[in-house]
């Protein structure tokens, strides 16, 4: 991919992420070596809106997945930010095409089954790459070097550095009205507000977690494929009268020593459930896929 030749990238999901990524290669220096070559969203007005405030629209406007295989000929990558069912829709087929992907929902990686090792798999066989952003959680580097030292030989914890990993989610307790699985645990999240005192709501796997959690689904996916996977990754979820934002802290005790990451975010002004690093996360992403030099892991 790499060459003097700009990078042709389709985006799916023309959101939040989506019209942050596309704004931020519109009229800036990335568009010197990025050309966005396709839009797709099953919302018309969406891409309409996007399209309004882009200097250079894309040719290629798409609302489905009809016609697929020849629009994806005219990409190197397709950066997927639209749904968990869209990974399967679009970012499968690209691989099979030897595109190179950006996954934004990660969370599918962990919730469809075989769809991770179909991913694996197809970037193998077609040598393309699959990049997948830190997303709205911090820490992904240290977790991934401190996991590593079971492929050097050197991991004392039975083939891994890392003896466990522990992210736990704060959120006022507004951020769980309508949750299913806190209604059926006969949790009171008003009482929560009343008594101003922070209240777990549940602990266990990241399988599980993802399971009652959805929208926590991102954060666990990413942690668990950076280090020791679904079903050590624990998941503490609590409902917090004093959190302003959506707070992420991720403990990892292993080896090298302790890390403790904790992430305060502002939501996206577009989509309040997605925090804005998220769509930082995948810029950066992008400035790292065109930059000769790497910092950090
Ligand atoms: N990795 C992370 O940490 C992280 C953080 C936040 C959000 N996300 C995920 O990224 C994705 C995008 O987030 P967002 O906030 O931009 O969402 P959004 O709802 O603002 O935008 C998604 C857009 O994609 C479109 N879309 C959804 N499925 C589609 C499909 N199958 N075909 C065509 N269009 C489709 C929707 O119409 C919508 O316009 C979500 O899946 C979200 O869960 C990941």
């Amino acid at each position: 991919m790499a060459g003097t030749k700009r990078i042709r990238v389709g985006v799916v999901g023309c959101g939040a992420i989506g019209s942050e990524i596309c704004k931020a290669i519109d009229g800036s220096k990335l568009e010197s070596e990025l050309e966005l070559r396709f839009l797709v969203d099953n919302h018309p007005e969406r891409i309409e809106r996007l399209c309004e405030s882009l200097k250079r629209k894309p040719e290629i406007i798409k609302y489905d997945s009809t016609g697929l295989e020849e629009i994806l000929e005219a990409v190197d990558l397709v950066v997927e930010c639209a749904s968990q069912a869209a990974v399967r829709e679009f970012v499968v087929p690209a691989l099979r095409q030897g595109k190179d992907a950006m996954i934004l929902s990660v969370g599918a990686l962990l919730c469809e089954p075989g769809l991770f090792e179909e991913v694996e798999r197809l970037s193998g066989t077609k040598g393309c790459k699959v990049y997948i952003p830190s997303g709205a959680v911090a820490g992904v580097d240290g977790l991934k070097s401190a996991a590593g030292l079971g492929d050097t030989g050197g991991g004392g914890d039975g083939g891994s550095g890392v003896r466990s990993v522990e992210l736990t989610t704060r959120k006022p307790p507004r951020g769980f009205e309508g949750n299913k699985y806190v209604k059926q645990q006969g949790i009171n999240l008003a009482s929560i507000k009343q008594g101003k005192r922070a209240e777990t709501l549940f602990e266990g796997s990241a399988r599980e977690a993802v399971r009652h959690f959805p929208e926590n689904v991102n954060v666990a996916a990413s942690l668990s494929l950076a280090g020791l996977g679904p079903e050590a990754t624990r998941v503490r979820i609590v409902a917090d009268p004093s959190a302003v934002r959506n707070v992420h802290e991720v403990e990892v005790l292993g080896e090298f020593g302790r890390l403790f990451v904790r992430v305060e975010n502002v939501p996206s002004r577009a989509n309040p459930k997605t925090s804005f690093l998220a769509a930082l996360s995948a810029i950066a992403t992008l400035r790292g896929i065109l930059s000769p030099l790497r910092v950090g892991t």
